[in-house]
């Protein structure tokens, strides 16, 4: 799925703040994705170690954010409690 969503001026505030959220968290694992292959792409100790650090805070970014979203989605945090 791509693009604006239809009839947004419809939804309640409560989705709206879930989408920012999950769109939020994608742009955090995107992020991570970006730092790990500038790690893995540099010669430079020190940019190295830098680069390190930004990307697990990144992974601290995401994880406030999927415990937020799994205090308001309901479904959602009992999939992490019941999957497979
Ligand atoms: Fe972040």
């Amino acid at each position: 799925m791509t693009g604006e969503m239809e009839g947004r001026e419809n939804l309640s505030d409560e989705t709206m703040d879930l989408e920012r959220a999950r769109k939020s968290l994608c742009e955090e694992l995107e992020a991570i994705n970006w730092y790990q292959e500038r790690i893995e792409a540099t010669k430079d100790g020190e940019l190295k170690k830098l680069l390190e650090h930004n990307r697990d805070e990144e992974k601290e970014h995401a994880a406030m954010l999927i415990e937020y979203i799994r205090k308001k989605d309901e479904v959602q945090n009992k999939m992490f409690e019941e999957h497979d």
